[in-house]
């Protein structure tokens, strides 16, 4: 060990994961999730049972990143939590902890925006290429659907984003629809590789610039499946696997065309994808097939960095560790919390 290794222990509790890691510098030497199952019947995340679902892991998590990892709590340069955005009652579980724990080591505290994680998630050294700055995110989520311009690790501006629904809520109101637990997104990614993503067509957005809109196609994939069960009760049943892939395609498509003109717009050629919709095995395919025909370096992040993680919360503390970059013990969580907000 040098002495001038950073080591950070990072904490993400803004939704339904909670995940601890432990990053040497940029390397992460540790990185652990506990998903909350209990959401699954409920086709959707309760916020009190997250966050007591949260209380119920939490210390458990840490304890194993910690183990995993072969770091003592005195080794510890920082500690670093998930200020926002997210459920306030999750993110306060994760808050708590960090603040007590740094309070206790008496080591700085490093509060991360979740979304600025995504996109940091690809700066984490594993090996796998490291897009060049200035480069473009496609970040697509549960929550969220933007495209950042990311000119350094400390300055990100979103350039388009959703005006309604995500792409991750998309894929999960879908999946509520044809009678598919929550998440639906991986569900419907498996169903998909088995079907014709030309079996239906469904309504796409007509929204100008680089913004997006995912409430219509709910809808009319709504009223596409409720006229042909009137004629056929069993028809979702028989064409799940062709209702998946359509849907899947046309979701990929709106997310591509404007990924396409911002591209263009900017002139840029770095192109990534980030976020828990980032892991769809298509949309991971159709990134290098369409980067091939624009000429695009494109960049994905390893599977457990696309989803809710904190090695990306932890990649992200780095970054403002070196710029000495330190939070208060009067932090507290942030509901909402712009891309770039300082
Ligand atoms: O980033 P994330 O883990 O949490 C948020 O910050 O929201 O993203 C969760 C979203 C969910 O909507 C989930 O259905 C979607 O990512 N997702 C997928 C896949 N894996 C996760 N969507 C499509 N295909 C997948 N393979
Ligand atoms: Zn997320």
């Amino acid at each position: 060990m040098k002495t001038s290794d950073i080591f950070i222990l990072a904490i993400e509790s803004s939704c339904d994961d909670t995940s601890a890691a432990v990053l040497k510098n940029n390397t992460v030497l540790s990185n652990i999730v506990a998903s909350q199952k209990i959401h699954e019947q409920f086709g959707g995340v309760v916020p009190e049972l997250a966050s007591r679902a949260h209380q119920q892991h939490i210390v458990v998590v840490v304890d194993k990143a910690l183990q995993d990892a072969g770091i003592s709590k005195q080794e510890l340069s920082a500690i670093a939590f998930t200020q926002g955005p997210g459920l306030v009652g999750s993110l306060i579980v994760g808050a708590s902890f960090a603040k007590a724990m740094a309070m206790a080591l008496n080591i700085p505290l490093i509060a991360v925006n979740h979304m600025e994680g995504h996109v940091l998630a690809h700066l984490i050294n594993d090996g796998s290429p490291i897009p060049n700055f200035p480069f473009l995110c496609l970040t697509i989520s549960g929550g969220h659907t933007q495209i950042v311009h990311v000119e350094s690790p400390r300055k990100m501006t979103v350039i388009g984003s959703t005006i309604d629904d995500a792409a991750g809520e998309a894929f999960d109101k879908t999946a509520k629809i044809l009678g598919l637990p929550y998440p639906g997104g991986p569900l419907i990614d498996r169903h998909a590789k088995l079907g014709n993503p030309k079996a239906f067509q469904f309504s796409k957005p007509k929204i100008a610039g680089l913004d997006f809109s995912f409430s219509g196609l709910k809808t009319s994939i709504l009223y596409t499946l409720q006229k042909a069960e009137k004629e056929d009760p069993d028809f979702i049943e028989k064409n799940l696997n062709d209702i998946c892939a359509s849907v899947q395609s046309t979701i990929s498509e709106i997310l591509f065309e404007k990924l396409v003109v911002a591209a263009r717009d900017m002139g840029i050629q770095e192109i990534s994808i980030a976020g828990g919709v980032s892991a769809n095995s298509f949309i991971r395919s159709e990134l290098e097939r369409i980067g091939s025909l624009h000429g695009w370096k494109t960049y994905i992040p390893q599977f457990q960095y696309c989803t809710d993680n904190a090695a990306m919360i932890g990649i992200s503390a780095y970054y403002q560790y070196l710029n000495q970059e330190f939070a208060d013990q009067t932090a507290s969580p942030r509901a909402r919390m712009p891309v770039g907000s300082r």
